[in-house]
Parts: structure tokens; sequence; C-alpha cells
């Protein structure tokens, strides 16, 4: 009977061993549920802010369109007034009354007009500046929340488009940093080749603006894995630290003082991996660089089913 038993009964070891594997493919599972879950999340943070933001940028768009118009007037027109003011002045010295020269006189002193002169051009710069930034805080508002319904889907070389977006940013990269080019054999990928250029943009500009300091390097390499395309961007900067790390792909997120940074870089790039149903990731070491990888899907079949079903 006792043999019996020992022969239908499993072993303390195969009991144990069934326990390790269950509880190891529920650690599994529930490390992919919060990635679903995380990945979520974004996405609907992504979906009402965008809204927000389309509403936004359409109502300052208008006023910030005939404002920026009109300065360009203004600026010709003050240009003028202050040319025919400097003739005034060189015909001053024909005027015979010196009731009428003194009152010009007490005038241009009440005034303060050399000072005024100056500071016209100066004020005029500062608002040009100011003006020219809310327009591209709009921009990028828009961009951020395109519906993308004149945005063609083609086969496109991404080196090629790499490369076109590098030479765009070259100014910003410049005197900062050394472009490195590890490309890959890669296939034409079907895409949205404008909004690639952009994420790639946003990733080179970030990377440039986290490096200070002695010259650095941003390293752009390409490569495939199974049916997808990958791009690797990887700087020399100050690294993230990780307890922003979570935040970074956040609508808004900066930690650029203001003008330099909308935090909508990002956040716009990880809307856009998403819509081509690849994955955008982040490596980072404090104080040694970071790189961000992007997969994308060879061809956008599978893309576009993946999509419909969600929508
Ligand atoms: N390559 C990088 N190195 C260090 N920090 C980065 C890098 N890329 C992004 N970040 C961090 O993520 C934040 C959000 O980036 P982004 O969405 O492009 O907005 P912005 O560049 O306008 O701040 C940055 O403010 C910065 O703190
Ligand atoms: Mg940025």
């Amino acid at each position: 009977m006792n043999d019996n038993v020992d022969k239908v009964a499993p072993t303390r070891e195969s009991v144990e061993a069934e326990l390790l594997r269950r509880n190891q493919e529920l650690t599994e599972l529930n490390e992919k549920l919060s990635l679903a879950q995380a990945q979520l999340l974004q996405s609907e943070k992504l979906a009402s802010i965008g809204q927000l933001a389309a509403g936004v940028a359409h109502e300052i768009n208008n006023p910030i369109s005939f404002v920026f118009s009109n300065f360009g007037t203004l600026q010709t027109y003050v240009d003028s007034l202050l040319r025919v003011l400097v003739r005034y002045e060189e015909a001053e010295r024909f005027i015979a009354d010196p009731d009428v020269l003194r009152s010009i006189a007490d005038l241009r002193e009440q005034v303060d007009l050399a000072f005024l002169q100056d500071d016209v051009q100066v004020l005029m710069a500062e608002s040009r500046e100011g003006i020219e930034r809310v327009r591209r805080i709009v921009q990028d508002l828009k961009d951020f929340s395109r519906v993308d319904a004149h945005q063609e889907w083609q086969w496109a070389d991404l080196h090629q488009g790499i490369d076109s977006t590098l030479n765009i940013v070259n100014n910003e990269v410049k005197y900062k940093a050394d472009i490195v080019r590890e490309y890959g054999d890669i296939p034409e990928v079907e895409c949205l080749p404008s909004q690639i250029n952009q994420v790639i943009m946003n990733i080179v500009v970030n990377g440039a603006q986290a490096i200070s300091g002695p010259r650095g390097r941003i390293t752009v390499r390409t490569g495939t894995r199974e049916d997808h395309v990958w791009i690797e961007i990887a700087d020399t900067g100050c690294g993230i630290p990780p307890a922003i790390r979570s935040r970074i792909f956040d609508p808004f997120f900066t930690t650029k003082p203001v003008g330099t940074g909308t935090g909508l870089g990002l956040s716009l790039s990880y809307g856009i991996i998403q819509k081509h149903r690849g994955s955008i990731a982040v490596q980072s070491e404090e104080g040694a660089g970071t790189t961000f990888r992007i997969e994308l899907p060879i061809r956008r079949a599978d893309a576009d089913d993946a999509l419909e079903t969600l929508s």
C-alpha cells in the first residue's frame, strides 16, 4: 500500500519545482500587466491632453498670427519714423525762432529722446522673440495633437530621413558634439516619414541639450530585429536621474528653463511611435549618457489591424 502511495504522490522536489515555475510565470505575467497598464495610462493621457492641446493651439494660433504679422509691419513703420526723426534733427539748425528751438529742446529732454530711440529697438527685438517663442509653442502643440488626415504612409529609406534631419539640427549640435553614424543594413520601412524625422529630431536635440562642458558624442545606430527595424540614439550627456525617468514621456514634463523646453518633444515622439505600433525605450546612466531605442515594424499591415481593434 505504501508503495502505491509513493508512486502516485509527487515528490516534494517536484512540487517545489512546479510551485517555483508557476511563481515565475505569475511574476512574468504581472510584469507584462504592469507594462500594459503603464502604456494604457500613457496613451489615455496623451489622447486627452492631445484634444486639449488642439483646442488651445487653435484658439491661440489666430491672434498670434495677426500679432506676428502686424509686428512685422510695425517694425518697418518704427524704422521709417526713426529715419524721419533723424532728418528732422538735422534740420533743426535751420530753425531761426529761439522759442521753437527751446520748446523742442525741452520736449526732447522730457521724453529722453536719445534713450527712447535706442530702447525702442531693444523692446521691438525682445517682443519679436517673445512672439516667435509663442508661435513655436503653438506649432509644437499643433504637431503634438495633429490628426493625420494629410499624412501619407510611405515606404521610406530611414537613413535618408535621419541624414536630412541631422542636417537640419546641425546648428544645435555642432558646437557640442560629434555625430557618429553606425548604420546597419536595413530595408525600407512603411511609415509616416516626416513624423519619424520629427522623433529623431526631438531625441537628437535632447541629446545635444544634455551635453555641456567638454565636447560630447551622439551616436546613431540602426539595425533589424525579426520584422522590425531599430534605431538607437546615444548621447554622452548628463543622463536622466532615476527619479524622473518615468515622467520624461509625460506631456509638458521638462527640466529645462522657460523658453528652452516645452516638455512636449518626448510625449509627441511617444505618440508617433505608438501610432506606428512600434516601441520607444530609454536607458540612462547619470553622468555617462542616455540611449533611446526605437523599434518600428517594417510593414504597416499589422499596425493597421491593431489600431482598428483599439479604436
Ligand atoms: N538625452 C537626454 N539626456 C538627459 N535628459 C533628457 C534627455 N532626453 C530627455 N531628457 C529629459 O526629459 C525631459 C523631457 O524631454 P522633452 O519631452 O523633449 O521636453 P523638453 O526637451 O522640452 O524639456 C527633459 O526636460 C529632460 O529632463
Ligand atoms: Mg526636447
